[in-house]
């Protein structure tokens, strides 16, 4: 079959895109590959899911989940503090599953914390339409709740066709 040059070219970008980051246009990047490792431990699944949901490792570039897991014993005001065997299987895995992750560390605006993915550049600029309010609703529980809106989030699905804001 013969394409034409330009949709040869297009077809080419859509390759390209399908990489571990995409650029959305506004020249901000963001994590590609968020789909949960299949081996993924389920030491993982169970210790990093109590408080809060299940964050995929590709949300966060590496640096910034070894900030996290150094400081477990203050995380965000919380003690999550682990055995060093079953922090260091966590940290091991988080750092390896988010390797395609190539998003610089961007420490948390609030001083002491570590990083957030949820102030994250990416993450400013896929939701410069979602009004705080939104954010703050009951039925949201906040920024960082994913879930509320991306339903699959924690199989790291956060396809914008399958979003839904709750009222
Ligand atoms: C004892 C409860 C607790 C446990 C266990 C826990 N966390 Fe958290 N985590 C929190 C709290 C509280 C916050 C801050 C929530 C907020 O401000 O909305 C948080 C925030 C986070 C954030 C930042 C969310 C954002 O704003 O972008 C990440 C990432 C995170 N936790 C990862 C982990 C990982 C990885 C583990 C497992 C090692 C873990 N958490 C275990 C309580 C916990
Ligand atoms: C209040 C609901 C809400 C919460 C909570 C939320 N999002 Fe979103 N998110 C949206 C909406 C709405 C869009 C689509 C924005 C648009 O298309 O303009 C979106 C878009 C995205 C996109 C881009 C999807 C695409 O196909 O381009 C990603 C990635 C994303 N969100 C990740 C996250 C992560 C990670 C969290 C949690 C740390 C989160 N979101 C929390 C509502 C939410």
């Amino acid at each position: 079959m013969h394409y034409g040059k330009p949709l040869a070219l297009a077809l080419l970008m859509l390759a390209t895109a399908d990489f571990s980051l995409a650029n959305d246009g506004h020249g901000y990047k963001r994590p590609k590959r968020l789909a949960i490792p299949a081996d993924a431990p389920q030491l993982w699944k169970d210790e990093c899911s109590g408080c809060h949901m299940l964050y995929s490792p590709g949300l966060l570039p590496a640096e910034s989940w070894r900030q996290q897991m150094d400081t477990l014993s203050d995380h965000y005001g919380s003690n999550a503090s682990l055995e060093p065997e079953e922090q260091r299987e966590i940290v091991d895995f988080l750092v390896r599953a988010s390797a395609p992750n190539r998003l610089p560390l961007e420490p948390s605006k609030t001083t002491g914390e570590p990083p957030r993915i949820s102030q994250t550049r990416w993450f400013e600029r896929k939701h410069d339409d979602v009004s705080a309010a939104k954010f703050r609703r009951e039925s949201v529980g906040g920024r960082a709740n994913c879930v509320a809106c991306h339903r699959d989030a924690e199989r790291g699905d956060f396809d914008d066709d399958r979003v839904k804001i709750p009222r």
